[in-house]
């Protein structure tokens, strides 16, 4: 039996939820922006959070289990070993990528980014870190998709000012996986030209069937200049609980062990690491049907959006729940989600924020049921008025 009806949920029921994407819009709108899921919290994860909160266990976080769940579950997942003492945790991914710009360059570097790309690294990177951000867009493929552009990345990595780089892989909001082979290149090309990679992985359990996720830090290897940083948060849904985990090659270790802030680690939440122990330990099932449904949700999208609005482009993703999609054809200006918000009532992220290559764009949230996904991109196809 599946640990979950989808076809249970409801939008009247989702809009209890007093999270960010139920409370940013008017009951009228349907939210697929933020990266929230829709689906009900996993059942482990839920008893280990009563379990907690029945015995009043709302002090700070020890850490406790932390570390040894991540480990088995990296071992278990990707076959890539990693030292607990390596393991660091941190409130959330975006702390964990700021500290690991802020541990591995200096004020005023150059920092690249693979536009387009997760809106939050552009603040991080030049108003958080005070660092530059230098722009190396994705490559397109003869498809459509999206891939590592490396011919530009040996090009910025070979620019003096040029010292780190933030990997995001699953790539956000392309969904795109980068091969060992790419991955190989890119840790070769950072060791040559002294960058520091930062690889954040948030999306990498949720890589759907068809397509392998490697860890970079598998790759680079123990010498590498490179910090990743991992979390259950987006697979299991848990962004409010704050727990991430940051991830040392031998290398870079001492840096993070004697330089990271303490507050940094006291930041990270008590139930966080609960549910994360939880979800690393007891979430397997959970996360299988979650694949399961998102696997055809991408191709569902695809379906509505030929029928809905047929001269959008959108190629699958290869993870995640994100669907990037491509409204030009349409012309409703630079950002497509201004237009929808107001006549479809669909709230989407605004493809211009993503950087370069956003016009046009519009970034779909597909972590939900396939009928609020038919309702979504149904509004959206009545909106255009292109049905
Ligand atoms: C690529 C990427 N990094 C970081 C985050 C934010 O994660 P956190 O809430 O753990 O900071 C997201 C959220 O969607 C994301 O897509």
């Amino acid at each position: 039996m599946s640990p979950f009806d989808v076809d249970a949920i409801t939008l009247a029921g989702l809009r209890e939820r007093q999270s960010a994407k139920y409370r940013a819009y008017p009951a009228d709108v349907i939210p697929a922006w933020v990266a929230e899921m829709d689906f009900p919290l996993a059942r482990p994860i839920a008893r280990a959070l009563h379990d907690a909160i029945d015995r009043s266990d709302t002090g700070y976080q020890s850490g406790e289990g932390l570390r040894e769940a991540t480990v088995d579950f990296c071992e278990e997942e990707w076959g890539w070993t990693v030292p607990g003492a390596r393991i660091t945790g941190v409130p959330d991914v975006l702390t964990g990528v700021d500290w690991g710009i802020r541990l591995l360059t200096s004020r005023g570097d150059g920092v690249v980014v693979t536009t387009p790309v997760y809106p939050p690294f552009f603040s991080t990177i030049s108003d958080v870190a005070e660092r530059v951000i230098v722009d190396v867009p994705m490559a397109r493929t003869p498809a459509g998709g999206y891939a590592l552009d490396l011919a530009g990345l040996a090009e910025a990595f070979a620019r003096p000012e040029v010292t780190g780089f933030v990997l995001c892989s699953p790539h956000n909001p392309s969904g795109t996986v980068p091969t060992r082979d790419e991955l190989s290149t890119v840790a070769a090309l950072a060791a040559e030209h002294g960058v520091a990679v930062i690889a954040d992985e948030i999306h990498a359990p949720l890589t759907l069937a068809g397509t392998e996720h490697v860890p970079y830090l598998s790759v680079a290897g123990d010498d590498a200049n490179a910090l990743a940083v991992v979390s259950a948060s987006k697979t299991w849904n848990l962004p409010g609980l704050k727990c991430a985990q940051l991830v040392s090659t031998a290398r870079t270790r001492p840096v993070v062990h004697d330089r990271l802030p303490k507050e940094v680690v006291y930041g990270t939440g008590h139930l966080g690491v609960i549910a994360t122990v939880a979800a690393y330990r007891q979430g397997g099932a959970w996360r299988a049907q979650v694949l399961g449904i998102l696997d055809g949700n991408r191709r569902l999208v695809a379906e509505l959006l030929a029928e809905h609005l047929p001269r959008a482009r959108y190629l699958p993703p290869q993870a995640s729940y994100l669907a990037w999609i491509d409204l030009t054809e349409y012309g409703l200006g630079e950002d497509p989600s201004v237009v929808l918000l107001e006549r479809a009532r669909v709230a989407l992220n605004a493809g211009p924020t993503f950087g370069t290559g956003g016009a046009g764009h519009v970034r779909l949230n597909m972590g939900t049921s396939p009928a609020v996904l038919t309702e979504i991109i149904g509004r959206m196809g009545a909106g255009v008025g292109a049905s």
